[in-house]
Order: C-alpha cells, then sequence, then structure tokens
C-alpha cells in the first residue's frame, strides 16, 4: 500500500536548473539565495507554491513554507529526517557536537548539556549577565559600532557561561577564527563543485590553522580544569566533565568535550550577536520605544536581579528583531526514506530547506510583514496565529538549547544599555548582512550613543 502511494507520487512544480546554467549565475557573483534570500524563497513559493522541487543543477531539493509539512519534520517525526548536508561541511569545524550529531549519540549529549540551560541554573547567570552589560555600557560616547560591541557582549557571556572566564585575552583569536571558519564553511556549501577539504589550498590551510589555534586554546582550558577538579560543577565545562566522567567510568573523551565546547561557543555568540546588533540599530530609530524600554528596565532591575515576569516589551522587541532578521535564515534536513506528502513523492537523500527568512515575512501570517512592531508579540491578538510561522530557534526536539539564555542575555543587554544611553542612528549607514550559515554584519554599523544625564 504503502509502495502503491510512493509509486503514484508526483514530482511537485519547480524551476529546471542545469549545471550550466547553475555554473553560468555563480560565475556572475553570488546566487540570489545569499544575494537576498527573503527575494529568493518568497519568489520560488509566489511562483510554484509551498512545496517547490528542482535538483538545482547539484542534487535533489525541496523548498517548503508548508506548514503542515514543517510541524511533521521538526515536531512529530523528527527521527524520519537528518540533519541537511550543510551540517556535514559544519562538523569540519565543530567537529561532532550536539549540533551535528544524530540518533541515540545526540540524545545521549543533549542528555548531558541541558542541565545547564534549566531555569534555576540561567536565574543564578543572570547577575554575570548584568554584570557583563553594565561594563559594556561603561564607556560609550559618540558613535559607536555595535555590531562589534553585540559581539563582545554575546562572546563575553558565553565565555563566562561555560569556562567561568571572561576570556578577554583570546577574544581576538576566537572571533578571527569564527569569522574565517564561517564564511570558508559557507563558501564550500555553496559550491557545486569543491576540492576535498584535506588538498594543500592556502584557504584549506588558512582554515585549519584557523581551527587549530581554538582548538589550542580549549584543550589548554580542558586541561587545566582536568588538573584542578575543584572548579567542577561551577560552569558548563565542569558539569560536562562531571558528566563525562560519570557515564565513561571516569575517564573523559577530550575530543568529545572539545566539539561540545566549540559548538556552544560558536552557537552561542555569533547568533546572539548579530540579533542584538541588528535591535539596537532597530530601537536607534525610535526614541519612544527605547523609553517604554527604560521605564520597563528600571521597574524590572529594582531588586538588582531581573524580574523576567515584568519584560514583556523587551521580549516583544527581541523577538521582532528575530522575526525580521532571523540568524539562522534557512533551516534543513534530508529525507531518510521516500514518502508522499499531500500527493507529492518526496525522494529519499533529497533535502528539504525552509526560508525562515520568508516564512516570518509571509502575509498569511503576519500583517504590515516589512515593518517593525514589537507590539505585534503583544495582548490577546498576538501573532502569529499559527505557532510554526515563527520559528527563530528551530522546534521540537532539535530545538535550540539555547533559546532561553539568549533571550535573556539580549534582554539584559539591552535594558542595560538604554538605562545608560540615547541611541540614534548615523545618517548614511545602512546594515550590510551577509547570509552565511548564518546570517552576520559584514560592516560595522555605527550608531550614536548619547549618555542621559
Ligand atoms: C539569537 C540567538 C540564537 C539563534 C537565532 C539560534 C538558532 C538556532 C536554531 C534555529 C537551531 C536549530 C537548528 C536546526 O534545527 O537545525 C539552534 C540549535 C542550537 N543552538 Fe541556537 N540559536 C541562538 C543562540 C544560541 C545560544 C546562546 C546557544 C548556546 C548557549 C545555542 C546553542 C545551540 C545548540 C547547541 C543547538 C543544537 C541543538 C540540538 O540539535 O540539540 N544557540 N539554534
Amino acid at each position: 500500500m504503502a509502495d502503491t502511494a510512493i509509486a503514484a507520487g508526483k514530482i511537485p512544480p519547480g524551476p529546471k536548473i542545469t549545471p550550466l546554467d547553475l555554473a553560468a549565475e555563480l560565475l556572475k557573483g553570488d546566487p540570489q539565495i545569499v544575494r537576498d534570500p527573503y527575494a529568493y524563497f518568497s519568489g520560488l513559493h509566489e511562483k510554484y507554491g509551498d512545496l517547490v522541487y528542482s535538483d538545482f543543477g547539484v542534487g535533489s531539493f525541496y523548498i517548503t513554507d508548508n506548514l503542515a509539512l514543517i510541524r511533521k519534520i521538526f515536531v512529530s517525526e523528527p527521527r524520519n529526517y537528518a540533519k541537511a548536508d550543510a551540517y556535514l561541511e559544519a562538523a569540519h569545524f565543530l567537529g561532532n557536537g550536539i549540533l551535528n550529531s544524530e540518533g541515540d549519540f545526540w540524545q545521549a549529549q543533549r542528555a548531558m548539556v541541558q542541565p545547564a540551560f534549566t531555569k534555576s541554573r540561567l536565574n543564578a547567570f543572570m547577575a554575570t549577565m548584568l554584570e557583563t552589560g553594565r561594563h559594556a555600557a561603561q564607556h560609550l560616547q559618540g558613535q559607536a559600532d555595535v555590531s562589534g560591541l553585540a559581539m563582545h557582549i554575546a562572546l563575553e557571556n558565553i565565555c563566562r557561561f561555560l569556562f567561568g572566564s571572561d576570556f578577554a585575552a583570546n577574544e581576538k583569536t576566537i572571533r578571527a577564527a569564527v569569522e574565517f571558519g564561517n564564511n570558508f564553511i559557507s563558501r564550500r556549501i555553496q559550491m557545486p563543485f569543491k576540492l576535498p577539504i584535506y588538498f594543500p589550498s592556502l584557504s584549506n590551510l588558512r582554515f585549519f590553522w584557523h581551527r587549530f589555534e581554538l582548538d589550542q586554546i580549549l584543550y589548554r582550558i580542558i586541561d587545566e580544569r582536568l588538573a584542578s577538579p575543584q572548579r567542577e560543577n561551577r560552569d558548563l565545562l565542569g558539569m560536562l566533565l562531571a558528566a563525562e566522567k560519570e557515564s565513561q567510568g571516569g575517564k573523559v573523551r577530550k575530543e568529545q568535550v572539545r566539539d561540545e565546547i566549540i559548538t556552544l561557543l560558536i552557537a552561542g555568540h555569533e547568533t546572539t550577536g548579530f540579533t542584538l546588533a541588528m535591535a539596537l540599530w532597530l530601537l536607534a530609530a525610535d526614541a519612544g520605544l527605547q523609553q517604554r524600554l527604560r521605564d520597563e528596565a528600571d521597574a524590572a532591575t529594582a531588586g538588582g536581579q531581573v524580574d523576567f515576569e515584568k519584560c514583556p516589551l523587551s521580549e516583544a522587541v527581541v523577538n521582532e528583531t528575530l522575526r525580521l532578521y532571523p540568524a539562522a535564515w534557512i533551516i534543513g534536513r534530508r529525507l531518510k526514506a521516500d514518502e508522499v506528502f499531500e500527493g507529492y513523492l518526496l525522494k529519499k537523500g533529497a533535502q528539504l530547506q525552509t526560508g525562515i527568512i520568508a516564512l516570518h515575512r509571509n502575509p498569511r501570517y503576519w500583517s504590515e510583514p516589512d515593518r517593525f512592531k514589537p507590539e505585534r508579540f503583544l495582548g490577546e491578538n498576538a501573532e502569529p496565529s499559527v505557532k510554526q510561522a515563527f520559528m527563530p530557534f528551530g522546534a521540537g526536539p532539535r530545538k535550540c538549547i539555547g533559546s532561553v539564555f539568549a533571550m535573556l542575555e539580549m534582554q539584559t543587554a539591552i535594558y542595560t544599555l538604554l538605562q545608560k544611553y540615547r541611541l540614534s542612528r548615523v545618517a548614511g549607514y545602512e546594515p550590510k548582512i551577509e547570509y552565511l550559515f548564518t546570517a552576520r554584519l559584514k560592516e560595522a554599523l555605527p550608531v550614536v550613543f548619547e549618555p542621559i544625564a
């Protein structure tokens, strides 16, 4: 019966692209999917519907914004799908940490890391987030690059969470490695024909050099910690080492610990740094909204901690930023078996991609989709009416492990900065976003910080 359904499944409509068409487009420069992914995805769905098929000249791809299919892939039947091939490339940098791993191995590793993200652990970390924000807010005056500022805040927070130290001495090396790694991996994902990664080309060698430098730092920290076990359990590294010893009969798989830590370090600061920078830039255009946030900040931080029950506006501002500028602008899976969805054949081995950036602006789910309107997330008629139309952190069991951490740190940073400064935009500067493995700002983005008397 199932075989009959599969045999009867139709191929969804989509563009016909030959390898020559693809080569010609690549010769012209970046393809549209990375130049303007919103126009790319919405254009495809407008022309072909909510399930599009093409081999794009290089392999079988489905592009979907069908919410029933999205729910099936991510929430109700996630085990039937593997991570998309892009994650195989990311694994050259991140190894086999919980972002890339699959099946029972992933489940065991996620269970090991998850306890670091409980409500009580995050509450205990709140004072550090406030300190990071206040520290970053100390010496701003006149124009400052919000991209650099936000990356610094995000990196400091994640380093303190992972290792219990602020890590300033290593910031330059980490940021250079992450920037190069993100670019390098993203180019490999886009290239239909590529040299093997171990071919000694200049860019491959530079990639391995950056990875080596980052590894040196991480292995040194792991070794130091193993030599002073009394510090165990106070931060994520300590918890992970203790869990490792328990599950491995007293031993520690150092390479696996490196893979988990580098995954959290990279997934945990690039995305947040980009989102926070965009939020500050959006806020810089609205003095009234800044004042409402300042009032909310004063009430919420009155006790020296942050009472996040009293923070709906900052939550809405961050959500609205994530809607308009999702750092994870595309999320994909690979089909493990043939199946039929609404009469269409989905082929084993093909990749299934969702353009989150277009879903988040789809007029079916959002009023005035291109407008920055944080109030849409507030009140009885809050948008979207359908849950899966908003998934900046993914969905289902593989939803971002750091989503609450990220929200809290961005809200805290916005509060601490606005309590000290009025922000305004600098004429002539617009954000230049590059759509790599995750989205990031290509250039500095200056904003004026005027101290509040
Ligand atoms: C604005 C900030 C962030 C965004 C937009 C974001 C987005 C995402 C998305 C969309 C996924 C799911 C990917 C998929 O299903 O293929 C994900 C997974 C993940 N994120 Fe985040 N993330 C953010 C911040 C963080 C932070 C702060 C951390 C760590 C502290 C983190 C760690 C991870 C990890 C480890 C995974 C893999 C989870 C798993 O597969 O079990 N992320 N993130």
